[in-house]
């Protein structure tokens, strides 16, 4: 009986939140990023038209790389084009070879998902028989030569894969999250660029990577061919008017309204950042009481302690956590010195007292683990107002 009393309450009382920080936007409730779309398209025009374009988009953590993409991959099947979404998120592609497999053992994958079930399992079996995977491949033991012949195994492959599916498709388009893990692997985006623009005037294959890349740092230093075979996008804030959008949106699916100054207070303290603002909006929705249907400034207030307890738990923590003990001591006291979030490289020397050349370093870790932004040559900028108060709020000792 409890029970049942338990699980009416539940549906009756506990609201659905239309507001879910922990997913990627599905592609209805997606907003903004009108360039990067815009891109898109062209990228998907030249590619069917026999002349392949691709693209990479970096951006930090929680700015909506994954959300785009799965944005992207619903723009691309809308334009008839074959699209291949993949993560590396397990760390399942650790060399070249694995990489290639899993890449085509996909695709022909997503070519045989349009069959009956049976023949699809038979199809895949049979296909993977032809080609023996990975461990010819490590068996090759001259690097050049392997190369060479990775290299050309996987092409035919590719050219194969785009015979089965020009007919039914205006183009193949592989979209690769959590592309920063590739990385690791040694001389795969210079793999992969040879490989694609080879068969560049015989396939319509576009490449779509996504990550927290280091490398388009290093690439827009120098004038590289990875740059210019993968133009980089970086995912900057969101602009008020997608905000607002969004906010209303949202809540016009559960029949709740907001004040306009809630909606300002939401807009400005986010400032821009699509996880900060998802979950800001996610614990104001939580703080309203069960006869509230009205986001009011007084809901602003009373969800304050919240926000800021559970963004430190859930998203400044483990940004913070993972940084080396001495980085942790300089952002610290870097916060603790600064009034706003943009600093220069003399400033935070000054606060630190500590010389030049031992500084650079740990600002270097940073800039690479996203803590920090380089607006420009020698300024620095913590990477959000409420994770430079998290900072500032920490005991030196934790
Ligand atoms: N354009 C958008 N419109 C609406 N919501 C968005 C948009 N972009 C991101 N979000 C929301 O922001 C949050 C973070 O987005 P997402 O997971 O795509 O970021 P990410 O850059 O892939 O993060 P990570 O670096 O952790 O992989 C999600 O809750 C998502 O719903
Ligand atoms: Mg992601």
């Amino acid at each position: 009986m409890e029970k049942l009393i338990y699980t009416i309450y539940f549906f009756f009382y506990v609201r659905y939140n239309p507001f879910n920080p922990t997913q990627p936007a599905r592609p209805d409730f997606f907003v903004g990023r009108e360039p990067e779309i815009t891109e898109f398209e062209k990228v998907l025009v030249q590619t069917a038209h026999g002349s392949p374009m691709n693209l990479a988009i970096t951006g930090n953590r929680g700015m909506g790389k994954t959300s785009l993409l799965v944005k992207l991959e619903q723009l691309a099947k809308e334009k008839k084009a074959l699209v291949l979404r993949m993560s590396n998120y397990e760390d399942n592609i650790n060399d070249i070879p694995e990489f290639c497999d899993y890449v085509s053992s996909n695709l022909k994958r997503e070519i045989l998902s349009r069959k009956p079930l049976g023949e699809q399992f038979d199809q895949l079996q049979k296909w993977a028989s032809t080609f023996k995977p990975t461990i010819e491949w490590k068996e090759i033991s001259l690097s050049v030569e392997r190369t060479q012949v990775i290299q050309e195994v996987f092409r035919q492959r590719l050219l194969k894969l785009w015979k089965e599916l020009g007919n039914d498709f205006d183009c193949a388009v592989i979209l690769i999250d959590e592309a920063e893990s590739l990385e690791k692997v040694k001389g795969i985006l210079t793999f992969i660029r040879e490989v694609f623009q080879r068969i560049e005037s015989e396939a319509k294959y576009s490449i779509v990577l996504a990550g927290k890349f280091n490398f388009t740092e290093r690439m827009s230093e120098s004038f590289s061919p990875l740059n210019r075979f993968f133009p980089c996008h970086r995912l900057t804030a969101l602009d008020e008017s997608s905000m607002r959008k969004y906010i209303l949106q949202r809540l016009a699916t559960v029949n709740v309204g907001i004040d306009e100054s809630a909606i300002k207070h939401v807009i400005k303290n986010s400032e821009g950042h699509p996880y900060v603002l998802v979950a800001i909006c996610y614990l104001l929705f939580d703080s309203l009481n069960e006869n509230e249907n009205h986001i009011t400034q007084d809901v602003v207030v009373r969800a304050k302690e919240k926000i800021a307890h559970r963004l430190g738990q859930d998203f400044f923590s483990p940004m913070f956590h993972p940084l080396s003990p001495k980085a942790k001591e300089i952002i610290v006291s870097i916060a603790k010195s600064a009034k706003t979030t943009e600093f220069s490289f003399k400033n935070a020397v000054d606060w630190l007292k500590l010389p030049r050349n031992y500084v650079s370093p740990y600002i270097k870790e940073l800039l690479r683990k996203g803590v920090l932004d380089k607006p420009e040559r020698g300024r620095y900028k913590i990477f959000h107002t409420l994770f430079l108060e998290y900072l500032a709020g920490k005991e030196n000792s934790e």
